[in-house]
């Protein structure tokens, strides 16, 4: 069972919990089980994208896309693209090279459940699905929309994107980083995939520059608070509603800002940052931007 998006406003968390439904139903119905002589590395990733999960980011595609009209099912195929991406990112960020996490979403991680190898061609797998998807005309009909959704997402992802994030995280475990490098760290890490998330909407409706902008203005700001949060929660969350272990971070010997602030002053910088956050929506005629607004509260008070 999917953790319910917990500290959320009741209007907040039934909308949440509705896009979380149809993002399962329409992973399951992608993650089809068959008798191929490959299967074991398909119950592999359906174990680690079904295996729960907040849903966090196709929450953040479908609510940005909603904003300028843009047909749900199209806003559920980008979501689901980067939860399957996202999926591949913890099972490899779990692997013994890398975080050496034993759990996930209150389960054993994948390489527990399965074995190293496994895991490391499901997170292959899950990553190359993500763009098969996006590249499909079922995602939009125009062929320059499906480009542009594959370059930006590659770009979110890549080696200037989320796994030069990672590089950065487990160098920072040997190396000292100012605050300077820790910002870029975090950026690279969440930051850049949840930015593509809030600009998929306006990629798909061909937005305005103007409001593509104020979008990517508040993606920045959410993404940070967003990986502070999860930075405090190592420090002050409860593993077993986490589901994962606590206390990760500093037993590794992590660069974060809460290893350079401490406690109080990320939870006051990431305060900040989600205000900015919010005050990047204004643009949006009255109403539209709501659900973005509420979930930058989320995003600071959540304990999973
Ligand atoms: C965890 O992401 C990894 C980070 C980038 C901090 P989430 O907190 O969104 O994890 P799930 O998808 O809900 O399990
Ligand atoms: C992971 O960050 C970010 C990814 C790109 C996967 P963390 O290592 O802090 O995420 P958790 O705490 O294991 O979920
Ligand atoms: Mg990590
Ligand atoms: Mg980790
Ligand atoms: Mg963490």
């Amino acid at each position: 069972m999917a953790p319910s998006p917990r500290q959320a406003s009741p209007e907040l968390q039934q909308v949440m919990d509705e896009c979380r439904e149809k993002i399962n139903k329409t992973l399951e119905k992608m993650l089809t089980k068959g008798d191929w002589a490959e299967a074991p590395l398909w119950d592999a990733m359906r174990y680690g994208v079904l295996n729960g999960g907040k849903r966090l980011r196709p929450f953040l595609v479908m609510q940005g896309a909603k904003i300028f009209g843009v047909d749900e099912y199209r806003a559920r195929r980008v979501g689901v693209a980067v939860e399957l991406l996202h999926s591949y990112s913890l099972i490899h960020d779990d692997l013994p090279a890398m975080d050496d996490a034993d759990t996930r979403r209150g389960k054993p991680s994948v390489h527990k459940a399965y074995d190293e190898a496994t895991a490391i061609l499901a997170g292959d797998a899950l990553l190359t699905l993500a763009f098969e998807v996006l590249s499909a005309p079922e995602t939009h009909e125009d062929p320059r929309v499906r480009i542009e959704l594959v370059s930006e997402l590659a770009s979110a992802a890549g080696g200037h994107g989320m796994v030069g994030g990672q590089m950065l995280d487990l160098l920072g475990e040997q190396e000292e980083f100012d605050i300077g490098t820790i910002s870029r760290l975090q950026r690279l890490k969440t930051g850049k995939l949840i930015a593509f998330c809030c600009e998929a909407g306006a990629i798909l409706g061909k937005a305005n520059p103007a409001h593509r902008q104020a979008l990517r203005n508040y993606a920045h700001d959410l993404g940070m608070a967003f990986q502070m949060t999860d930075d405090l929660l190592d420090i002050t969350g409860n593993p077993a509603e986490m589901g994962k272990d606590a206390g990760k971070d500093e037993d590794a010997g992590k660069a974060t800002f809460v290893s350079a602030m401490g406690v109080e002053a990320a939870q006051s910088r990431a305060q900040m940052l989600c205000q900015q956050a919010k005050s990047h929506l204004k643009i949006f005629d009255y109403g539209r931007a709501d659900m973005l607004h509420h979930v930058a509260d989320y995003v600071l008070q959540r304990r999973v």
